[in-house]
């Protein structure tokens, strides 16, 4: 069921964090993976780690925020493994860089952090699902929100907070519109990911006491912690599942 031999992914923001670790997880599934970056020496060596435990991975230098690049992500992906299935969006972030009271939150770093998280879905995803309509065999789309789509939190986040909504409220109106066309919409939606981005603020020891006294399991995640639900979205196992945000939390959620 889990199996995904045969299927074709892209994955813009590939060579990030948690992208690169996904493209791992999928290709040792059986996809074939498409890696998309701005910087080509990051998607690059995403790939090569996969290309050395045997998947198969191109990588692709693009900016999923300009409309003709995201198309050209999704032509060179077809070019190469001649067709696409799924999706898995994983730009985005920012928030730690750019915390501000929300009534001083300037337009700037408001339009930057939309940018970053939404328009860089919303572009990539638009391609493929076209492609996706004109193979005509269905599809899956996986966004990767945040618990921060759902919960406030008493540190700068505005924008970050009002661009993981959108991302959840997409993947709704989405499942809603494509299921027509067999192709079904998720997110996950993680609590803090032990990775580069969220590092410093982590680091203080302050903060990362009160995110941990809020999480009953005790932890952060781990980019790992994230590949099982995104395993699920993408294959057969959830054929029945669509628009659902599954958060990835250690029990953050529950308790609020
Ligand atoms: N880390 C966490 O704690 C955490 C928690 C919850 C949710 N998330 C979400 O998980 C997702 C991935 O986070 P991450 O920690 O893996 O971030 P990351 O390591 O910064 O990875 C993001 C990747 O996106 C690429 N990217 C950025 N803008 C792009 C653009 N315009 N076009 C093409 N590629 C672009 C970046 O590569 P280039 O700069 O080379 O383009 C980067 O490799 C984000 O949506 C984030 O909000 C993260």
């Amino acid at each position: 069921m889990f199996d995904l031999t045969g299927r074709v992914a892209i994955i813009p923001g590939g060579g990030g964090a948690i992208g690169s670790a996904l493209a791992q997880g999928l290709a040792d599934a059986g996809a074939a993976i498409a890696l998309v970056g701005r910087s080509k020496e990051r998607v690059d060596q995403a790939v090569a780690k996969v290309a050395a435990s045997g998947g198969r991975a191109v990588a692709i230098s693009a900016d999923a925020t300009d409309p003709e690049e995201a198309q050209r992500a999704i032509n060179e992906t077809v070019g190469e493994f001649g067709r696409v299935d799924i999706i898995v969006n994983a730009i985005g972030g920012g928030a730690g860089n750019v915390l501000h009271d929300a009534q001083e939150y300037p337009g700037d770093d408001w339009d930057w952090i939309m940018e970053l998280n939404v328009r860089s879905t919303l572009l990539p995803t638009q391609a493929a699902v076209r492609q996706m309509v004109e193979q005509g065999d269905g599809g899956r789309v996986i966004n990767i929100s945040s618990v921060r789509g759902q919960l406030g939190i008493n540190a700068g986040y505005s924008a970050y907070v009002a661009a993981k909504g959108a991302i959840d409220s997409l993947t709704r109106q989405w499942a809603t519109e494509w299921a027509k066309h067999g192709i079904t919409v998720n997110a996950i939606s993680p609590t803090f990911v032990d990775t580069p981005q969220v590092a410093s603020l982590l680091g203080d020891p302050e903060f990362k006491a009160r995110i941990l006294s809020r999480i009953p399991l005790g932890r952060v995640g781990t980019t790992d912690d994230l590949l099982g639900a995104v395993l699920l979205f993408c294959s057969e196992a959830s054929s029945f599942i669509t628009g659902q945000i599954l958060t990835i939390d250690g029990g953050l959620t529950a308790t609020q």
